[in-house]
């Protein structure tokens, strides 16, 4: 996989295409496996992620063809045996239990992995599933679950898990009669979902609020799509803009996805400015400290928390961010410190001290998000860093080096 070579202090500016959203892309995958047909797929980030998903549908029977952000899945019979080592390598892999599941009946799952943030349970999937009818066993490393019909229910959800809202909204849409997912989660992505399994015939409605009502159909078909644009994706490229003190701009982007992230960049001083399908920042001279606390949708996302740390280390005063979805998602803030940056961690929340005058060091990323707090941490720092661990940014961000050069960062990929 290599390492990234990062010069730092080297100012961004221009404009960044944002691609599809890869939380939305490998559920829509995952979703044709409901179908019958010919799907065509447009705005598929060239991720690994999307690879190893790829690597699933087609071990379940799927035709896949991928070309320029355009993907060709062809859907007729498909099996349920899921390939162990592609599901340990990927937590969105459970998600194939739903739709097998309905179309099946039965359904093997490796308990997946992903990525190294804390204990993430699956109970709010498997309850679920149960309340629908199916029995669940675990089978050493495996999950078994069997429903000879799925059969629609009132489910209340204990925490809005997107997974699960996915994993059993897709489920629901074959099952006889009506689920009620309550406490849904609320994220775009999920809405993204709803308009795909209606496209292939499903009758979905509600995403993108608490409640999410499906009515099961007998049978579904394909349907053409364009994934939304990576609100995760996009976040990192605007922070990268305001680490090096730069302005630019990002392109295909839905502005209203990203609410939180530009609410608190503009109280840090940085001057936003929106239209339908763009976002311009430019970085003030002086960036104000700031309190944040990650949550489900519309709350600040999680997956935007590492980086947003990453440009606390900047800002005048001391910030503070509190991780309230996941259990241990500060593991990059001992790389962060390797740069000169003044954290100090508590279980669930951190203080940061700025602003810290960061040189260059030798990091190692340890998860997808994490590895681009520490990107943009290496282009904020005076001298050279390298970062290894580049299998865990190249799951979430396509060619991330080409695209920070196309905007004047120094950052070079090396192979080992
Ligand atoms: C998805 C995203 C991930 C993002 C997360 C939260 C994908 C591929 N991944 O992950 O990038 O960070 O949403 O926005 O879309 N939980 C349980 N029991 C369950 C399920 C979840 O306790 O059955 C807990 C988890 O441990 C975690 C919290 O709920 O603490 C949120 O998890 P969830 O919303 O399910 O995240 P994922 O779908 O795994």
């Amino acid at each position: 996989m290599g390492k990234f070579l990062v010069d730092g202090r080297h100012c961004l500016s221009g404009r960044v295409r944002i691609n599809g959203a890869k939380n939305s892309a490998l559920k829509l995958m995952v979703a044709a496996l409901l179908g019958h047909g010919t799907f065509e797929v447009k705005n598929v980030p060239h991720i690994t992620d999307v690879e190893t998903m790829t690597g699933v549908l087609q071990a379940l029977g799927v035709g896949v063809r991928f070309d320029s952000g355009t993907m060709q899945l062809k859907v007729s019979e498909v099996q349920g045996h899921t390939p162990e080592a592609l599901v340990k390598s990927m937590r969105a892999s459970v998600q194939v239990m739903g739709p097998l599941l309905a179309r099946l009946g039965r359904v093997e799952v490796a308990r997946p992995g992903g990525c190294n943030i804390g204990s993430r349970p699956l109970d709010i999937h498997m309850t679920s599933f149960e309340k629908m009818g199916a029995t669940i066993d675990v089978e050493g490393d495996k999950f078994v679950a069997r429903a000879p019909r799925l059969h629609g229910a009132d489910i209340t959800f204990r925490y809005p898990s997107v997974g699960a809202t996915e994993n059993i909204m897709m489920a629901a849409t074959m099952a006889r009669g009506e689920t009620v997912i309550r406490n849904a989660a609320c994220e775009p992505e999920i809405v993204d979902i709803q308009d795909f399994l209606n496209g292939m015939g499903a009758q979905v409605k509600g995403a993108g609020t608490p409640v999410i009502t499906i009515q099961g159909v007998p049978e579904l078909g394909a349907t053409d799509f364009s994934v939304i644009p990576d609100r995760i994706e996009a976040g990192t490229y605007l922070l990268a803009f305001l680490v090096t003190g730069g302005n630019g701009t990002l392109e295909n982007v839905v502005p209203e996805h990203m609410t939180p992230l530009l609410e608190i960049v503009s109280s840090m001083g940085a001057e936003v400015s929106v239209h339908e399908r763009t976002i311009t920042v430019s970085s003030p001279s002086k960036m104000n400290a700031f309190r944040l606390i990650t949550g489900p949708y519309p709350g600040f996302p999680t997956d935007l928390q590492p980086q947003m740390v990453a440009l606390a280390t900047l800002a005048h005063g001391t910030s503070e961010v509190e991780e309230a979805v996941f259990d241990q998602r500060f593991g990059y803030t001992r790389e962060l410190a390797k740069l000169g940056a003044l954290i100090e961690p508590n279980t669930s929340t951190v203080a940061i001290h700025g602003p810290a005058t960061l040189a260059g060091a030798n990091l190692v990323a340890g998860d997808l998000r994490g590895g681009a707090a520490l990107v943009l941490a290496a282009l904020a720092a005076d001298g050279h860093s390298a970062i290894e661990g580049l299998e865990h940014i190249d799951r979430g961000y396509e060619a991330m080096e080409h695209r920070l050069r196309s905007l004047g960062a120094k950052v070079v990929r090396v192979e080992e």
